[in-house]
């Protein structure tokens, strides 16, 4: 039976640089009428009404918006921490059929838990539009991995600048999940220099950090994020070595291209025919799919919530100096406050003796 394929109408809360990729997106596709936006702020209001000529209004509260138009579609593009009760409160809007909410889910893991749970209790499909997801270099890389390409993978290097943990890692984290078909991460140790008290897209974030973590399956993943990280390339904001036992893939996040090396190929660059639509409008096309068709997929927002969880506990590990394990709310191994590796040991103070493990 052929899907109803009249235009969904849809609201956008945060006319931001998140939202306003969303906004574009709607306007652009067919699957869509785009019928409000909400912003706070006048002048992300004033911008939206130049873009629309006027055709879409516009409100100061996502509240004022939800009561005025309720949409079939609500995409929430503010910043982490109010997701959750604008997730709450577009669940409540009668008639609503479907979500966009904006990475990081949440600020915190519980957050982002909440938020997915609110939604699959309601029964309603969500995206949460990480670009790479939807990006076609990224996706062939997966598939090549998953085709073992490079034989077992073993590690992900990442050298990330200008960004940090929670904003953009959280991309790269989500990626790895990919990479690795979901295989849990079992412990996190990272490290974060602080020292500049750099703040970025509503959260206290890291001047400098290192972040190590391990999957069940046993791949290591190695993220290098901060202000100003040295880079072998400096055309990327994000480059990663995705290393197997047989080679290594090297890739430019968003690139349409990677480079390949294995035995009897020397640095193959591969192109990837690039999508032709935005990640954000085929995020939000796939939304409309599972609008249409009653279908749920949740893979994407689960490995995003996945991801979250791996950087709330890179914070906490850098917090306390010491090893977390996941999932955080589990048993986790005792701090150690008075040990002081480097030192010299005393030969008196109790301590394990690391040479009969
Ligand atoms: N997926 C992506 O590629 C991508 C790209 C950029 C941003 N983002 C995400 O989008 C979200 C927003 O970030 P941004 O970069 O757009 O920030 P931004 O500062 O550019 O925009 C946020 C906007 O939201 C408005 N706002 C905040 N709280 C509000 C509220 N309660 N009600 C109404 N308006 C409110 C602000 O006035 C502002 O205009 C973040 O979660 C960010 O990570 C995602």
């Amino acid at each position: 039976m052929a899907h109803d394929t009249t235009p969904l109408t849809a609201t956008v809360v945060g006319a931001g640089a998140g939202g306003t990729l969303s906004i574009d997106a709607l306007l652009a596709s067919d699957d869509f009428t785009l019928i409000g936006v909400a912003d706070m702020s006048e002048a992300a209001r004033g911008r939206v009404t130049e873009k629309t000529g006027g055709a879409v209004a516009t409100f100061a509260t996502a509240e004022e918006m939800f009561a005025a138009v309720p949409s079939d579609v609500v995409c929430v593009s503010t910043y982490a921490p109010t997701h959750l009760p604008l997730t709450k409160a577009a669940v409540e809007i009668p008639g609503i059929r479907g979500l966009l909410v904006e990475k990081p889910l949440g600020d915190t893991t519980a957050a982002g838990k909440e938020i997915l749970e609110t939604i699959k209790g309601h029964d309603l499909p969500v995206v949460v539009p990480h670009g790479l997801m939807a990006q076609a270099a990224a996706q062939k890389i997966i598939a090549q991995i998953a085709d073992g390409a490079i034989g077992p993978l073993r590690v992900v290097e990442m050298e990330c600048t200008t960004w940090d943990i929670i904003n953009a890692g959280i991309h790269w984290l989500q990626f790895f999940l990919s990479l690795v078909d979901g295989s849990p991460v079992e412990f996190v140790l990272a490290a974060t220099d602080r020292s500049t008290r750099t703040f970025r897209d509503g959260m206290q974030v890291e001047t400098d950090a290192i972040t190590l973590g391990r999957t069940a399956s046993g791949v290591r993943v190695l993220m290098h994020t901060g202000d100003h990280v040295p880079m072998s390339r400096n055309d990327t904001v994000c480059l990663f070595r995705i290393i197997g036992d047989n080679g290594f893939i090297e890739f430019g996040a968003y690139e349409g291209y990677y480079t390949l090396v294995t035995p009897g190929n020397d640095r193959t660059r591969i192109d990837v025919e690039p999508f032709e639509v935005s990640g954000h409008q085929r995020h939000l096309e796939f939304l409309a799919k599972q609008i249409r068709s009653g279908e749920r997929d949740y893979g994407i927002p689960d490995t995003s919530l996945q991801a979250l969880e791996v950087v709330e506990a890179a914070y906490q590990s850098a917090r306390i100096g010491g090893t977390v394990l996941l999932p955080l709310d589990g048993a986790q191994p005792p701090t150690g406050d008075d040990w002081d590796p480097g030192r010299p040991y005393s030969g008196t103070g109790g301590g394990r003796n690391g040479r009969e493990l």
